[in-house]
């Protein structure tokens, strides 16, 4: 059987008690249907840089390096607020898109039919919805060089990010998702600001010369990022997949991911290219939502968008589609079954923490 070398970083917050529902899942599996799940753990964010002043450490980079697969929690939290900006909790997870060259962040946004009328939105604007953001992970404003403060002399500091995308950047990463577009509605929406940024020209006239090269039969838009996020909300189902850069990606996510019903209901899968030999791809794959230091502690964080990440980890990294399918159907079944997390807690459901919810769905997918 072909290695299954996981690595499991919970982080901080709410990241370890959602991982704690995906730890079982990966027992159960392994114990049911001899799986072969090889388990390691380590440190990132504020826990690692409580441990060793670092957001993670040399040795667990190299852990998160050789592993088929790295499930990640969440980093963060007012206690390390006033850390030195180059070991924040959040450098740890930067550094690992970065050093594994995750460049491809496919984000999801699935309304499931039981939280249809829960939406903060009008119940036909949701019902259905099933978008997917393709998001530039490892370029932009996040990486671009120079990224400083500096002192003007005159009393007046300076902060200074800069947006940085080169041709093939943009290519590789509309290529995932005009591939991604073929097993789905074949559409996809390029979204950038080609009326204010530069890199916006170029984003454009890249997506649109690699749509001609090789993708013509997938239909393609352009959207200004600002309309984007503008039609996200008023009417989500024009989308099929949507691709974007680092910073519109993140915030076109975090709108999408409320379409949903919640933040905690968001997965997301972090890919590299494909290996020239052996065709893998080095992934990571966390949720959407962050530690929710407001209710971390508490049992109460909502599992799915951890438990549904892993699902994301069976699909693209181990190819178990069926498990995966699996997976997504028991977490649809045991939100028609009316258990709840209190973020989408709605009238007549059932109230239940992580590990209820957590318990529930893994029940639902063993049996
Ligand atoms: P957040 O996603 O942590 O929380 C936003 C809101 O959503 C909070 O009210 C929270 O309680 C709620 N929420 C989030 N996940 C939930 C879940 N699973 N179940 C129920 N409710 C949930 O975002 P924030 O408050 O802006 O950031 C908190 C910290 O997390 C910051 O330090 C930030 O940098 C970090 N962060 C980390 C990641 C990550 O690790 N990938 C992502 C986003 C933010
Ligand atoms: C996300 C998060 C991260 C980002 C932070 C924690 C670095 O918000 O994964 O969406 O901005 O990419
Ligand atoms: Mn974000």
């Amino acid at each position: 059987m072909a290695s299954k070398k996981l690595f499991l970083l919970p982080g901080d917050g709410i990241g370890p008690e959602a991982m704690g529902e995906v730890k079982k899942l990966i027992a159960a599996m392994n114990q049911k249907f001899a799986s072969g799940f090889e388990i390691d753990e380590g440190l990132v964010g504020g826990s690692a840089y409580d441990a060793h002043g670092q957001a993670i450490s040399e040795d667990d980079m190299a852990k998160a390096l050789a592993a088929d697969a790295v499930l990640f929690g969440a980093v963060g939290g007012p206690k390390w607020d006033a850390v030195p900006y180059e070991v924040r909790p959040e450098a740890g997870l930067l550094r690992l898109r970065k050093d594994l060259e995750l460049f491809a962040n496919l984000r999801p946004a699935i309304c499931y039919p039981a939280l249809a009328a829960s939406s903060s939105l009008k119940q036909e604007v949701v019902e259905g919805l099933d978008i997917l953001i393709v998001r530039e992970l490892t370029g932009g404003v996040y990486f671009g060089e120079p990224k400083e403060i500096i002192d003007l002399g005159n009393g007046q500091k300076r902060g200074i990010d800069t947006q940085v995308y080169d041709t093939f950047e943009i290519e590789r990463i509309s290529g995932v998702a005009f591939e991604l577009a073929r097993t789905r509605r074949n559409h996809v929406t390029s979204m950038e600001k080609r009326n204010v940024m530069k890199s916006g020209v170029l984003w454009n006239e890249v997506v649109t010369a690699t749509h001609k090269a090789k993708y013509a039969d997938v239909k393609l838009d352009h959207m200004l990022a600002d309309a984007g996020g503008m039609q996200l909300v008023r009417w989500p189902k024009q989308f099929d997949v949507i691709v974007t850069d680092n910073l519109f990606g993140d915030m076109l996510s975090d709108i999408a991911a409320m379409l949903t019903g919640s933040i905690g209901m968001l997965p997301s899968a972090s890919l590299g290219a494909p290996d020239a030999k052996t065709g893998k791809r080095k992934a990571l794959y966390e949720p959407v939502h962050g530690s929710a230091p407001d209710i971390a502690g508490q049992g109460i964080a909502n599992p799915i968008a951890m438990l549904a990440s892993f699902g994301m980890c069976l699909r693209y990294s181990f190819g178990m589609v069926e498990e995966a399918a699996r997976l997504d159907a028991a977490i649809a079944a045991v939100l028609d079954s009316g258990l709840r997390t209190r973020d989408i807690m709605s009238d007549g459901m059932t109230e239940v923490g992580t590990v209820a919810m957590g318990d529930a769905i893994i029940a639902r997918f063993l049996a």
